[in-house]
């Protein structure tokens, strides 16, 4: 009795030993089977939860290593303690009804599975993961979890291998440690459907991750940005992005040599694609449907391969494999290095860029404009701009543009403008040895620096750029004006500085001054100091002395076109053929009146341009050289075929020809008082300023007089310059100057075309001297008129009409007093209406304009032209030379 006694007693003895904190175990799995509601579904009987089915403990230890009940219909809650069962490994409640919060496991240090998948739980606790040194799979998808994000104790599961959270409510970013080295197990990641945002963490570069599901994001934010880090994930095998905000280019996809599926549907992914993912082996599932991908439509080469193309791209042709128009190819280069923006590859559709492609403007198949302004651009300048040879104008301003101006671009023969003001570029400014444009650079504070460290290559690029140009011919050094911007802040300047100091007498002249001394003292970098910011801006074509050198063969006798009050005019050609004319002054001269003229010229010059007047190319400021380098007008000037035709050996101008020579300068002056956005006075209007081009149309020349009229007075008070013969009488008398100045000017011009007299002609009897004057009288008297008319002119009824029109308006226009001289567009529109009438078929020079461009006129007017680059701002309403007249003001020149 007694040893059965002592024997039973020791048998439990043995039991409770055995079991030393299985009681507290048994406790905590008792509570489970209450909390759940397993009618019928598990036998739970009894009280020693290792005897239930699905539950496994430690033989020795007897402790509760594994519940496996997933799929059981189990409905109910899970108890909060079930972190306390310390061996558990597996824990797997997947596929029941189970509600309430999933308890905390943290600390379960052995815990390996965790599936608690496809239940209706309603949070996962912050610390979950905390402590969990062994957890290798986790599930968690479909639940409906009060939105969570994956919390940062999922830090401590370094050993996890697979990790689901599929629809299950998960919102905030993709934690970057999963990507990062201690993951390195990672090899399945499934976050598809929940509300994820942000970008693809870098950190992934470092992942093993084979399988990786980020589909179906809902709201609106989704994820997004580049999935460039994809293309060093080399262990990818499945790849599901479908459904997000996804952009930029698809990855390089050489290095995936496992992938086996790839959709990446729905995105916003624009570019190429890439030959490393068509021509990809391993590949069987692809899916690239309604993107932006731009380029050929890509001819998968895999064996087995079931590419989904539905769905819509920017693909420039159907047909897998055909390749791209060569412009397309080269302008999807170009995007490529801003990253291939989706507004190019929303708009840019088909294989013909000229087709009403955005930014893009053609003559014929050409493309002559490329106009990128203010786009939002992030990234560099493509060298491959320089593939398009016909390009003209390029404008990349306002954008986000780093590194540095391709030196490649040089080698674009037909380009006048480069314009890549108010970016982020560096270095030097690329200089052509061949070819003149203009380069605006204002607004890049970097630029004629040396690139920051960070912008890598391009750095290195711009210095060894820099290391060939030294010595090399063309100097546009520095870039040009963005010329209204400058007026524009000047006007802005002075008026502010007005209202602080008004006694201060200060004037545009004196701010031009600034201007132009800053730009052009000490040659590309001084002018820049950049404390002076708004002024900095200010830019121009600087051409290297030695360029106009090799141009003019040294400045060669033979090569003078003609001697002027300021310097010599020398003919020149480029390397490039393109030919040139070079205003010089000797150092002599230029010193006192002669270099304020010169600045005065630069200063107009690089602010007004209009078909009708002569382009300024550039100029040169070195040593004691001032040099003006203008477009070459071949037939020279309007006296030379005036006045010196005999001896020249040409034809005398016909009447017609000089109708429309008269209308082509009344044009020219009639921009410069109204049209250009100062008012400006020429008062040196005359035959020997105005050129002509091969096409007998005329240009007007020698801005070197002009003065900038001043905001808000009428009149300029200003030492006399000018021609005598071409001299309004209130000019030569008072030296005031206004518009109908040179409407007087204008109107001895109209006689001296009408009679092929000179204004004034020392060898003709006294009072035939002075034209003006001699003209009057025989206008007055219809007998005598007849007599004027230049012999050369053939008179007959047809030309008769239009000799009296004009003979009229040149007499208007040489009224002493100057209010009764019309202004010039009233000039103009009697003219066009006798051009018109003679040369019905004549292209009217307005017609030259396509898309608004004056190609002959490279820079200002491009800024200017509002219609063109669309942004007004800089310009204000010019005022009208009837305001200008209106008061005359005494007093001393300035
Ligand atoms: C347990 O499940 C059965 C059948 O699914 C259901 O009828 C019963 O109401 C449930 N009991 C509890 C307490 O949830
Ligand atoms: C449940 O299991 C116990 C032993 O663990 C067994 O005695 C009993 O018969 C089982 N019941 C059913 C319904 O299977
Ligand atoms: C679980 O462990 C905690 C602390 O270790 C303890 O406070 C709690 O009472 C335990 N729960 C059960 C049911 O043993
Ligand atoms: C996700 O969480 C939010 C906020 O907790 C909740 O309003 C919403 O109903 C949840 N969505 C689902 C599908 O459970
Ligand atoms: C790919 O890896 C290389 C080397 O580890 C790294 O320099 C590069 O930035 C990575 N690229 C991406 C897109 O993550
Ligand atoms: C991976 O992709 C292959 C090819 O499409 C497919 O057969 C396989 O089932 C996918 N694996 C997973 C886990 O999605
Ligand atoms: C597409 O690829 C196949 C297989 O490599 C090749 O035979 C075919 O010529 C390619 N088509 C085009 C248009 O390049
Ligand atoms: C340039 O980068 C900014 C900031 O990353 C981005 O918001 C913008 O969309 C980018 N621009 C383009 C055109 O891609
Ligand atoms: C222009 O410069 C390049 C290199 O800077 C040189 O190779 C080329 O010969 C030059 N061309 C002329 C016409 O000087």
């Amino acid at each position: 009795m007694i040893i059965a006694k002592s024997f039973l007693l020791l048998l439990c003895f043995i039991a409770l030993v055995n079991g030393e904190s299985s009681p507290d175990e048994a406790v905590i799995m008792i509570a489970l089977r209450d909390s759940l509601n397993l009618t019928g579904s598990l036998n739970w009987s009894g009280s020693d939860p290792c005897k239930w089915s699905l539950v496994q403990c430690d033989d020795t230890s007897n402790r509760v290593t594994a519940i496996q009940i997933g799929g059981k219909g189990i409905s109910g809650t899970l108890p909060p303690d079930l972190g306390n069962l310390t061996s558990l490994t597996k824990f797997e409640v997947m596929r029941n009804h189970l509600t309430g919060p999933i308890p905390s496991l943290a600390g379960l240090k052995s815990l390996v599975t965790v599936y608690a998948n496809d239940n209706d739980f309603t949070s996962v606790p912050v610390d979950f993961f905390t402590g969990l040194s062994s957890l290798q799979s986790v599930s968690l998808d479909n639940n409906p979890f009060v939105s969570w994000k994956i919390p940062p104790s999922l830090e401590d599961a370094t050993a996890l291998a697979d990790f689901s959270a599929v629809n299950c409510n998960l919102s905030g970013e993709i934690p970057g440690f999963l990507g990062g080295k201690n993951f390195s197990s990672l090899t399945t990641l499934k976050l598809s459907y929940n509300s994820l945002v942000g970008e693809l963490p870098m950190n992934f570069s470092e992942s093993r991750v084979e399988i990786l599901m980020l589909n179906g994001q809902k709201g609106a934010e989704k994820l997004h940005g580049s999935i460039s880090v994809l293309q060093n994930m080399t262990a990818l095998t499945n790849v599901t992005l479908q459904g997000n905000s996804f952009s930029g280019p698809l990855p390089n996809c050489s290095r995936l040599v496992s992938l086996k599926s790839f959709n990446v549907r729905e995105n916003q992914l624009t570019g190429l694609v890439p030959p490393s993912l068509f021509e990809l082996q391993s590949l069987s599932d692809v899916a690239l449907g309604n993107n932006l991908l731009q380029g050929p439509t890509p001819n998968f080469t895999a064996p087995n391969i079931k590419p989904d193309m539905t769905g819509l791209n920017s693909f420039c042709l159907d047909t897998p494999g055909t390749p791209c128009d060569p412009r397309v190819n080269t302008l999807l280069s170009i995007v490529e290095a801003f990253g291939y923006p989706v507004n190019f590859a929303e708009k840019w559709k088909g294989n013909d860029p000229c087709n009403r492609w955005v930014g893009i403007t053609c003559t014929g198949t050409d493309i002559t404009v490329i106009n990128f302004k203010n786009l939002g651009l992030n990234g560099t300048i493509s060298p491959l701009f320089a593939d398009l040879a016909s390009l003209q104008v390029i404008n990349l301003s306002q954008n986000n543009l780093s590194g540095t101006i391709p030196q490649e671009l040089t080698k674009l023969s037909n380009l006048k403008t480069l314009d890549v003001s108010n970016n982020r570029l560096c270095g030097e400014v690329p200089v052509s040895n061949t070819t003149i444009f203009v380069v605006i650079t204002s607004g890049n504070s970097d630029i004629n620096k040396e690139c920051p460290k960070s912008s890598g290559d391009g750095g290195k690029k711009a210095s060894r750029n820099a290391g060939k140009i030294v010595g090399s011919v063309i100097g546009i050094l520095l870039a040009l004006l963005l010329i209204g911007f400058a007026i524009f802040l000047l006007v802005k300047k002075k008026k502010q500085y007005h209202k602080m100091h008004p006694q201060q007498q200060s004037s545009d002249q004196d701010a031009f001054k600034i201007t132009i001394e800053n730009l052009c003292t000490g040659g590309s970098e001084s002018g820049f100091s950049g404390n002076d910011a708004h002024l900095g801006e200010a830019g121009n074509i600087v051409i290297s002395i030695q360029v106009l050198r090799d141009a003019t063969d040294n400045f060669d006798e033979k090569n003078i076109l003609g001697r002027g009050g300021f310097g010599i005019v020398y003919k020149g050609e480029l390397h490039d053929g393109t030919k040139i004319a070079v205003k010089r002054m000797e150092s002599s001269i230029i010193s006192g009146k002669g270099l304020d003229e010169f600045k005065s010229e630069i200063a107009v010059l690089t602010r007004v341009r209009h078909r009708n007047l002569v382009v300024l190319h550039g100029y040169c400021l070195e040593g004691n050289e001032r040099l003006l380098v203008y477009q070459y007008m071949p037939q020279g000037t309007l006296s030379r075929h005036m006045f010196h035709w005999q001896e020249e050996g040409l034809k005398p101008l016909e009447w017609t020809r000089r109708l429309s020579i008269a209308l082509d300068v009344a044009r020219g002056v009639e921009y410069l008082h109204t049209l250009a956005h100062q008012s400006f006075i020429h008062r040196d209007l005359k035959p020997s300023n105005i050129l002509l081009g091969d096409d007998m149309h005329a240009k007007v020349a020698d801005f070197g007089l002009v003065r900038l009229a001043p905001e808000g007075t009428q009149s300029i008070e200003t030492k006399i310059a000018g021609t005598f013969g071409y001299l309004a009488p209130e000019y030569a008398v008072t030296g005031r100057v206004t518009t109908k100045v040179d409407v007087y000017s204008f109107g001895v011009i109209l006689m001296e075309l009408l009679t092929g007299r000179k204004a004034l002609d020392a060898t003709r009897s006294e009072e035939e001297v002075h034209l003006a004057t001699w003209f009057r009288r025989m206008f007055i008297n219809k007998d005598s008129f007849p007599k004027a008319i230049d012999q050369t002119i053939e008179v007959n009824e047809e030309t008769l009409g239009s000799i009296n029109i004009v003979a009229e308006l040149a007499n208007q226009c040489s009224s002493r007093e100057p209010r009764d001289r019309p202004d010039m567009n009233h000039v103009v529109n009697v003219l066009v209406s006798l051009v018109v009438q003679w040369k019905p078929t004549e292209r009217s020079s307005d017609s030259d304009d396509i898309y608004g461009i004056d190609y002959d006129t490279p820079l200002p007017q491009l800024i200017l032209d509002s219609s063109y680059f669309g942004d007004n701002t800089l310009m204000s309403i010019p005022s009208r030379p009837s305001e200008l007249e209106s008061t005359f003001k005494s007093g001393q020149g300035r």
